[in-house]
């Protein structure tokens, strides 16, 4: 009798759950501020926006309009690590969303989901999917060209298996970067080799943080590593955190601000991502986010 009672009472209270992962906290935004201690002795501070996993589709104008909202942090970088569109027609909306933002020193990498358009799927498959660095689709079917040469158009470097440098607030800053592991088109080979020392600061960026490839940024000197692709876990347990990562890393970094490896030399900054799959519209425990890093010197001595 206790029991029966009990079941309405318990899908009711699934069904508030669904709907306010689907419609209060997917579009609840969060900005996270980190202070970086990764600058030589006397430099700084610089501010670093971190955007990624967008997953922009044309209907999303709370999602475009927080975005648009950035320039106000007036960073002195943008980093985007991907996953920026879910819709052919997206490429536009994301670029205009950036608007000034396209004006300022920028760098990306691409996301599997910039090239390959979301298909339906059982919206809690998010908790079991893993990393295979395989991809069962062979011809990207997004503008994904469209999306990379609007943003190298504006001057923003293009780190897919790429290094380059910028003038970063007067700082030189170099960069490496490697296509998406999460299909298999990271070519850290193409990057590989000590980081430029007479920079003054060495970033690796990338869109899944697979720790062989976040070992390989660290052995070659980069001091601050920059990912996304985790979602933070897109649906997580209140006191418990993350359930999944959806690649190698541990679920204890899947978003936030970390070290690789654990106690190691490097900075990890872990995104959870502006946006969710249109097939898995909700997010819990696990609010959208950007991030505001500023990177300010290291204690000398
Ligand atoms: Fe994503």
């Amino acid at each position: 009798m206790r029991t029966r009672s009990l079941i309405p009472a318990a899908a009711a209270a699934g069904a508030a759950a669904v709907g306010y992962a689907a419609v209060v906290e997917r579009n609840w935004f969060a900005l996270r501020r980190y202070q970086v201690p990764v600058l030589p002795p006397g430099a700084g501070p610089l501010r670093v926006l971190h955007i990624s996993d967008a997953h922009l589709t044309p209907g999303r104008r709370r999602l475009m309009s927080w975005i648009a909202s950035l320039e106000d942090l007036d960073p002195d970088l943008v980093v985007n690590t991907g996953d920026s569109i879910a819709h052919p027609e997206a490429v536009r909306c994301f670029l205009d969303s950036l608007g000034p933002l396209l004006d300022r020193p920028g760098v990306f990498v691409l996301g599997s989901n910039d090239l390959y358009a979301p298909v339906a799927v059982n919206p809690a498959r998010y908790l079991w999917r893993s990393s295979s660095g395989r991809h069962d689709r062979d011809d990207p079917d997004l503008p994904w060209e469209k999306l990379r040469d609007g943003m190298t158009a504006a001057g923003w470097l293009d780190l897919n298996n790429q290094r380059g440098g910028l003038n970063v607030g007067g700082l030189g800053v170099a960069f490496a970067g490697v296509h998406d592991s999460h299909i298999g088109l990271d070519r850290y080979e193409e990057v590989a080799g000590p980081a430029d020392a007479a920079a003054d600061l060495r970033v690796g960026v990338m869109h899944s943080p697979e720790p062989r490839l976040l070992d390989r940024f660290v052995a070659d000197g980069y001091e601050l590593l920059l990912a996304g692709h985790t979602h933070g876990g897109q649906l997580c347990l209140p006191w418990y955190g993350t359930l999944v990562t959806n690649c190698g890393l541990d679920r204890k970094r899947a978003r936030g601000l970390h070290r690789h490896p654990a106690d190691g030399p490097a900075a990890l900054h872990v995104s959870a991502g502006l946006g969710t799959s249109p097939f898995a519209p909700v997010r819990f425990a696990c609010r959208p986010e950007a991030s505001l890093l500023t990177l300010v010197a290291r204690e000398s001595g």
